[in-house]
């Protein structure tokens, strides 16, 4: 038996191997789900060569997050797959260079408008979309970065996540009565293509499998993709409006 067993998942965010959508769709495989992916623009060609490396290759539909008409006909394009959805990762983040990496207090609306939409309004408006497919006991996981911070160079992204946390709150408190969990895996540093993004990362990974008593090693997304399969899965049924640290136990640690 799988911890998936039958689960119907939407996966979006893979845009590489290295990506944690990557392991989380994998492992939701490995685990007896069926998975479609979304990605959008120029990186759904890539998405679709990715999608062949899973253990079963999985369909892409196209969905950019921060697009109207995308968004109106997802559930439609997913119904070309599976007639209903049991779970949806939201692995989506952005933001400009220009509001991360030092430039906080240099940082422009509109620049700063993009990392919100993208990267916090987007789990609205994920779930909203979804919302026709998906039935009581059912399960939204997103990926945060720990928000209760100000960190070395994250900058309006801390910010967006600090946003997209509070989102997942109220998501929580909004669709709890149709039987539909909201909750977030806040993961340690993971060398991905968005992390690598972050002008000066290195300064987030600092310290960390140090001051982490189970250590930390951020070429490991497999922790992470775990933790997201869990909250998919039957396992927390009673679970909802919670952020669950995966990070080695770093962030209950004082110096
Ligand atoms: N890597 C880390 O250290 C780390 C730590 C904690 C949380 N996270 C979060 O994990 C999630 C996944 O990121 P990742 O690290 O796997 O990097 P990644 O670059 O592999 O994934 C980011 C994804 O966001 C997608 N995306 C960007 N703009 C989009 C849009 N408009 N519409 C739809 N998709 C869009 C990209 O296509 C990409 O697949 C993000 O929310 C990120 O903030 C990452």
């Amino acid at each position: 038996m799988g911890l998936l067993d039958g689960k119907k998942l939407l996966v979006t965010g893979v845009l590489m191997d290295s990506s944690i959508a990557f392991h989380v769709a994998r492992l939701a495989q490995e685990e007896g789900a069926e998975v479609v992916l979304t990605s959008f623009g120029r990186q759904l060609r890539l998405t679709q060569a990715i999608a062949k490396r899973l253990p079963q290759a999985a369909p892409v539909v196209e969905l950019d997050a921060t697009s109207a008409e995308d968004l109106a006909a997802l559930a439609d394009r997913v119904r070309e797959h599976t007639d209903h959805l049991d779970g949806v990762v939201h692995s989506i983040g952005f933001a400009p260079q220009s509001v991360m990496g030092g430039n906080f207090l240099a940082g422009e609306w509109d620049d700063v408008a993009t990392a919100l939409h993208v990267s916090a309004y987007s789990l609205k408006a994920l779930a909203v979309a979804a919302r026709p497919l998906l039935g009581r006991g059912s399960s939204i996981v997103g990926l945060t970065f720990d928000a209760r911070y100000a960190w070395p160079v994250y900058d309006w992204m801390g910010v967006a996540k600090a946003a997209f946390e509070s989102t997942s709150r109220y998501l929580a408190r909004d669709l709890g009565p149709e039987g539909i969990r909201v909750n977030l895996v806040s993961a340690g540093p993971v060398r991905t293509t968005a992390a690598k993004s972050i002008p000066g990362f290195e300064a987030m990974e600092g310290g960390w499998p140090e001051r982490a008593p189970l250590g930390w090693d951020a070429h490991d997304p497999e922790p992470t993709a775990r933790a997201v399969a869990a909250l998919l899965s039957d396992w927390f049924p009673a679970t909802t409006g919670e952020i669950v640290h995966v990070d080695g136990g770093f962030h209950a640690m004082g110096l």
